[in-house]
């Protein structure tokens, strides 16, 4: 038995070994599954090959598949899960052959067991989810431990996600690596780049599914390049360990990402402010630049909310320290940039400086936080600082003793945190004469190095793309016990999944090109479906010098994304939005204010996303899964699911081509045009205009132009309502910083259409933004009379040009406005 066994396992692995590429080993298949034990939710088998499998429901729509080649599981333990993983009951059949497993709302996984364990997934209609390709059985490298499986593929599936991918907007044939790299200066097609989110949302005749694979170590994904009739994924090392999420009885990316984000968590509401338009560089060099800077913000009535001051305002660019020469009074800086209404950002990097004579250096070596060696000694690399040590973030000891070191930096009056080059990224050592390249082995450290991984210590190799991640954690939730009553500003380069619970994401050094440009929004698109809803690139393009016209197409076209800075390398030219000459700061000044008028909306949707996990920055094809128009156009985005953006992002260009997607009609913006959905219309895009729609029915809450988020309070909000359709929109208000919202502090209001007018649901004001009027677009003619609860309004206003209706509220105690024809 025991030779047999090993013979077919042994043959197996030959067969695989020709056939499969990603790994070089030759690879095991698991054997036949010998032994069953069941339990309330899970199977668990033991195989032939020795490998131990577990499947179980972790809700009644999500899967959860873990596979050990080692014949026992590892710890149950995640960075990406907070907290346990759950666990739903299941009806549990085994026959001779097979194995099934029911949910409570009709899913099934079924396992087949010979000759090679082979697991479908069902959604409860009985279609096919996922199927294990029984030509690719799972299979594990016995040398190395890298592990591998294969899914049948239909033709035309898609698939999004994935994180941070310089690709096209769907990955489908595209072989895609997880290993978190600083790659400055990347291109279109550069992989893999700052961030590792194995997990990704596929679409198929409207009907979608996402699947997660939980595993730490370098990984890989190949969605059907090698061969389109399969996909797979595998690792290194470690468990195959992998959740289907069925995407629930409507199969849509909705749920899927809902059911994701419930498990890995959702980006908390940030503070208003971070909404704000931000300004950097590497670096503004003193104190007085800065403050010169933010001068010109107000006196040009450009509005803005941050700055940003990168590694030079340090001393030796020792983190948590000021260069006593460029910037001799930080406080006073930071208080004069409070007073005009700025906050302030610094950069954190987690390399420390090795320097007997720096305090904090030897306080973390003291407390033995360090990363070490293969061989025990403290890890040492060049990075900014020259030689540093660095924090080995998944030592819980570690994490606090950094979230501590930032309590001078907030006493100083500093707002927000900027975490950068913790992929890890390091310098090439002295000495070193091989050709540097962006995924040498150099630019990290040794995968030998030693982690303590909160309890199980293992090597870099296992922790690598969790360090990052664990950085920004440290910020996070030292800054939340530093600041208990206000919500931190965290901003990191690198991740891995659940990275949105601690902080924002940038995607690092892109470049001032219009390709990068066009890149930006099938990148912030996938970022947002991969559960990170705090999101934005560079605008410019972080190296090189954009023209005029590059820039400024690139603040319109960044305007209405998450997160929304201008940032540039430290030999850049100048790059405020007043560098390129009167006309392109008029320009320029109007897309900064088309966001400000737009933030009360931005500001909704980011507190709906910390209850749902639907990103504010949504693909197309996210809203409209149904409609095979949406599913490629990387192009254009949606705010929400009310206003639809469609950048121009080719040189030259001053028309362009839209594509509205189907089953909603669309209002432009500026003119009041409607367009019918599944059409594809050429749209004028003079050099000034940002093509804008709003969904017919939607109503969108709207301010006059403030210089910064601080002047929102005194600031009323009209509620524009996009007529032409019958629909209800909510929106949502509160003190715009600190906790108060989840104890009620907060209001939302519903509105609602029909083909009469609106009804309004205004809770009492407890001195949030006063709601001044209802403004109608694309309502073609002047109504005959308006009427406000029965009676005939007396303020209405008609632009025939823009083609807007405007009734003044008396009071935000109405009910309802009726247009009469
Ligand atoms: C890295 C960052 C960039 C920053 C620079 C200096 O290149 O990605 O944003 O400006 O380091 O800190």
């Amino acid at each position: 038995m025991e030779t047999h066994k090993h013979i077919l396992a042994a043959c197996a692995g030959l067969l695989l070994a020709a056939a499969a590429l990603p790994a070089a080993a030759a690879l095991r298949t698991l054997g036949a599954v010998e032994q069953v034990t069941t339990s309330r939710d899970s199977v668990t088998l033991s195989t032939a090959g020795g490998a131990k499998l577990r499947i179980g429901f972790v809700t009644p729509d999500v899967v959860r598949v873990r596979m050990n080649p080692r014949g026992d599981f590892d710890r149950d333990f995640s960075y990406a899960i907070e907290g346990a993983v759950p666990r739903a009951d299941a009806v549990i059949a085994d026959t001779d052959d097979q194995l099934e497993l029911r949910s409570a709302n009709g899913s099934r996984v079924a396992i087949r067991k010979r000759p090679e364990p082979a697991i479908t997934v069902y959604d409860a209609a009985g279609r096919v989810v996922v199927a294990d390709d029984p030509a690719r059985p799972t299979a594990f490298d016995p040398v190395d431990g890298a592990i591998q499986t294969f899914k049948r593929r239909e033709d035309y599936e898609l698939y999004y996600g994935f994180g941070e991918k310089a690709l096209p907007i769907s990955r489908q044939q595209q072989y895609m690596a997880m290993w978190n790299t600083d790659t400055p200066d990347y291109a279109p097609g550069t992989d893999p780049l700052y961030q590792t989110i194995p997990f990704f949302i596929a679409l198929d005749d409207g009907r979608s599914y996402g699947v997660f694979f939980d595993n730490t170590r370098r990984s890989w994904f190949d969605m059907g390049k090698t061969d389109p009739h399969r996909y797979g994924f595998g690792a290194d090392g470690g468990e195959l360990d992998y959740y289907v999420f069925t995407g629930g009885a409507e199969r849509t990316p909705a749920n899927v990402l809902r059911d994701y984000t419930a498990l890995t968590g959702r980006g908390a509401l940030p503070p208003l402010w971070a909404l704000g338009y931000q300004q950097s560089r590497w670096s503004y060099m003193s104190q007085q630049r800065v403050m010169e800077i933010a001068h010109s913000f107000r006196e040009k009535r450009i509005p803005a909310d941050v700055i940003y001051l990168d590694i030079d305002h340090m001393d030796g660019f020792r983190v948590f320290t000021w260069n006593p020469k460029t910037f001799p009074q930080p406080r006073r800086m930071l208080g004069d940039l409070h007073a005009q209404g700025f906050h302030a950002v610094t950069i954190v990097d987690p390399g420390i400086k090795y320097d007997e004579g720096y305090p904090i250096y030897r306080d973390g070596r003291e407390r033995s936080v360090y990363v070490r060696n293969a061989d025990g000694s403290e890890l040492h690399a060049k990075v900014w600082p020259g030689v540093c040590a660095f924090p080995d973030f998944t030592l819980p000891a570690a994490r606090e003793w950094f979230g501590e070191l930032y309590a001078a930096a907030l006493d100083d009056g500093v707002d927000g945190f900027w975490n950068d080059m913790n992929e890890p990224a390091t310098f090439t050592p002295d000495g070193f004469d091989k050709p540097e390249t962006n995924h040498g082995p150099q630019k990290t450290f040794p995968l030998d190095a030693q982690h303590a991984g909160d309890g199980v210590a293992g090597p870099h190799a296992r922790y690598h793309n969790v360090y990052g991640m664990q950085m920004a954690r440290a910020t996070f939730e030292g800054l939340r016990k530093l600041r208990p009553g206000q919500r931190p500003l965290v901003l990191t380069r690198a991740g891995y999944a659940g990275v949105q619970r601690y902080s924002a994401v940038w995607t690092g050094d892109n470049s001032a090109n219009w390709p990068h440009l066009a890149l930006t929004i099938p990148m912030l698109t996938n970022l947002s479906v991969s559960g990170v809803p705090f999101v934005g690139a560079d605008v410019g393009g972080f190296m090189g010098d954009p023209s005029a016209e590059l820039y400024t197409r690139w603040l319109q076209a960044a305007a209405l994304t998450p997160f929304f800075r201008t940032h540039s390398t430290d030999t850049s030219a100048p790059r405020e939005p007043w560098v390129f000459g009167a006309e392109y700061e008029r320009i320029n000044r109007a897309a900064i204010e088309l966001r400000y008028r737009l933030l009360p909306y931005l500001y909704s949707l980011f507190a709906e996303s910390e209850k749902s996990g639907l990103p504010p920055m949504r693909p197309l094809w996210f809203v409209y899964p149904g409609d095979a128009g949406a599913s490629l156009v990387e192009d254009q985005y949606l705010v929400g699911g009310d206003l639809l953006v469609a950048p121009v992002v080719r040189e030259g260009m001053v028309k362009r081509t839209v594509y509205f997607p189907k089953g909603d009609a669309w209002i432009d913006w500026w003119d009041a045009t409607r367009h019918e959905g599944g059409t594809r219309v050429q749209i004028d895009a003079p050099l000034g205009r940002l093509p804008l729609f709003v969904r017919a029915g939607a109503s969108i809450p709207t301010q006059p132009v403030v210089q910064h988020t601080g002047e929102m309070k005194s600031a009323p909000l009209t509620i524009t309502v996009a007529a032409g359709a019958d629909g209800s929109s909510r929106f949502f208000q509160d003190a715009g910083d600190g906790y108060g919202y989840r104890k009620g502090q907060s209001r939302t209001i519903v509105v609602t259409q029909d083909e009469t007018g609106v009804r309004l649901d205004i809770p009492r004001n407890r001195g949030w933004q006063r709601i001044e009027a209802v403004e109608f677009v694309g309502i073609g003619a002047a109504p005959a009379l308006v009427r406000i609860d029965g009676k005939p309004a007396r303020d209405v206003r008609f632009d025939a040009q823009t083609r807007r209706l405007r009734v003044a509220l008396p009071n935000e105690g109405v009910k309802r406005i009726e247009l009469l024809r």
